[in-house]
């Protein structure tokens, strides 16, 4: 039975606790997929561990010194590939997707950003940056975006949000806290709809 449930493979290049979110998705039965791999783009990033502890094969991926774009491409694609990969979900992956890999998954690529995009993203917008840009600009609320995917950092279209208040006396971290603990909640449930054909994608 576990052979026909969607295969995903998420990509982290921190500590992961999206990731470990969606495994704990997985085994509570809110999430009905196969985390089927863990890419990372760099070999000490926790999120590996946690893939190693949950059984998922973990596998770092990065361009080599002499490879060519054109054959990094094509190594992570073989990879996708050898793992049989139906839905790519990111998960604090601080790399650009080759475009060949984010061409065959359209719409079937998902990214969790922690901010209420559009507004905040694009590049150089991650981890404590985004936060402090959202305090900087004085907002009263902050939340997460799940977005699918496309050739632009942060612009694919937005799947779902969840919105929390910035307080008055919000530091970059109290605020990512409040933000992280609404990912944890939403990026599962966002990935079953998505698996489920829920979202109008046409
Ligand atoms: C999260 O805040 C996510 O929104 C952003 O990177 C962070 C990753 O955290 N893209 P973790 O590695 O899942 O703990």
């Amino acid at each position: 039975m576990a052979d026909t449930l969607p295969r995903v493979a998420v990509f982290v290049s921190g500590g992961g606790s999206n990731l470990q979110s969606l495994i704990d998705a997985v085994k509570a039965g809110i999430l009905t997929a196969e985390i089927a791999l863990v890419i990372s783009s760099t070999k000490k990033a926790f999120g590996l561990q946690r893939a190693e502890k949950a059984g998922i094969p973990g596998r770092t991926m990065r361009p080599g010194r002499d490879e060519s774009p054109e054959e990094y491409e094509a190594r992570m694609l073989a990879l996708l590939d050898e793992h049989k990969i139906d839905y790519i979900a990111l998960a604090g992956y601080l790399k650009l997707l080759p475009l060949g890999v984010v061409r065959k998954y359209r719409h079937r690529i998902t990214n969790i950003h922690p901010a209420l995009l559009p507004k905040f993203g694009g590049q150089g917008m991650y981890g404590h940056h985004v936060h402090e840009a959202v305090l900087a600009a004085g907002e009263k609320e902050s939340g997460p975006t799940v977005h699918l995917v496309d050739e632009i950092y942060d612009h694919g279209r937005i799947l779902e949000q969840i919105r929390v208040p910035v307080k008055p006396d919000d530091t970059p971290d109290s605020l990512a806290a409040r933000v992280l603990e609404k990912e944890h909640r939403l990026y599962p449930r966002v990935l079953q709809k998505l698996i489920k054909g829920e979202y109008d994608l046409d």
